[in-house]
């Protein structure tokens, strides 16, 4: 199936340099199963890339290659401006993990994960003591300190796991799964969280299941299935890849509404509602030319909206939700 082709931001933002992460032609097979076969990336530094993909698609792997916890089997990637394969030690330092499985330790105290950290990161003494307070502070752990970690809750759980990663002020982070099993009120956290950590100039990479999530946070999106990014760009530019975009026309005027009828043959009809659907994709040419057309025809409806895909559309054609979608991306 080919990649539909959307503008990378490589010719958006220059040479691959200018990246926090950079990837071309990565693989990685476990025996003789493929889990990347051939994936670039280019992720411009200060901004938000969301890997999407159904279970098992090789976002972890992804993370995993970049972060240099494990290494790929062909390709190259600069992650900070250095080599993957070449700079290892460079790479760590400048990126923080959250990985999908908590690095939590739970017979220690929530402080004392995070002093630890601190001690990892060879932070003084007072300077690991005054980072974990203000950490903790920021993530509403302040109260739960010096408690075992093993009595937090899920979600106190990611938000300790996530302070922990920012104990060496990493300029990139990599979130695999950063809100799975949240409830909605501590996702809404976690992604004001994400968004002040980039309103600070970091890069963050994150991995989800939730569309929304992706939505919500991305600067850009890739969708990863069968070891190929299957497409990748903005939340609106991956909506506008699949069908089901229309422009919606509803009338009060009964007459009005059935003149328009005879006019737009080919507009499916909701005669209770007194609305006519045109197919569209949305673009700003489209809308202009039913605008012409409208304009020429004398039609004027008393409300115009522009409907397009959701993000799980957008998933289900991507990763083989069913036929008609999938034909519909090729
Ligand atoms: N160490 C390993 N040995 C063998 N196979 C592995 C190993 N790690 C991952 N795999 C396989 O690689 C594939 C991709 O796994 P990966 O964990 O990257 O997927 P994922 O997209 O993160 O999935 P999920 O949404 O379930 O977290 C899976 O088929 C998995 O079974
Ligand atoms: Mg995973």
């Amino acid at each position: 199936m080919p990649t539909p082709v959307m503008p990378t931001s490589r010719q958006a933002d220059g040479p691959v340099s200018s990246a926090a992460v950079s990837a071309i032609g990565l693989r990685k097979s476990y025996g003789d199963k493929v889990v990347l076969d051939g994936i670039d990336l280019h992720i411009p530094a200060g901004s938000v890339f969301a890997l999407l993909g159904p279970n098992g698609a090789g976002k972890t792997t992804t993370v995993q290659i970049l972060s240099t916890l494990i290494t790929a089997d062909g390709g190259q990637a600069q992650v900070s401006g250095h080599d993957i394969a070449a700079e290892p030690q460079d790479v760590r330092a400048s990126i923080g993990v959250t990985g999908q499985f908590s690095a939590v330790d739970g017979l220690i105290t929530g402080e004392e994960n995070m002093l630890l950290m601190a001690d990892l990161h060879h932070l003084p003494r007072s300077e690991g003591r005054r980072v974990t307070a203000e950490l903790l502070e920021r993530f509403d752990l302040t109260d739960a300190a010096k408690k075992p970690a093993i009595t937090y809750s899920g979600g106190m759980k990611r938000r300790l796991d996530i302070a922990m990663t920012l104990v060496g002020s990493p300029r990139i982070i990599f979130l695999d799964e950063p809100t799975t099993g949240l409830d909605p009120r501590s996702r809404h956290t976690m992604w004001q969280i994400i968004r002040e950590l980039v309103t600070g100039g970091v890069t963050v990479f994150l991995t989800t299941q939730y569309l929304e999530e992706a939505d919500q946070l991305a600067d850009r999106i890739a969708v990863l299935n069968n070891g190929t990014i299957a497409a990748q760009g903005t939340a609106e530019e991956l909506k506008r890849l699949i069908p089901g975009g229309h422009v919606r026309l509803r009338f009060t005027d009964p007459g009005a509404y059935q003149s328009a009828v005879s006019e737009l043959r080919e507009a499916t009809r909701d005669d209770e509602a007194l609305a006519l659907q045109i197919p569209s994709d949305g673009s700003q040419r489209e809308l202009r030319s039913i605008l012409d057309w409208l304009d020429s025809t004398g039609i004027e409806a008393d409300e115009l909206t522009v409907h397009t895909p959701d993000l799980d559309d957008v998933f289900f054609a991507l990763t083989g939700g069913t036929d008609k979608a999938q034909e519909a991306v090729r």
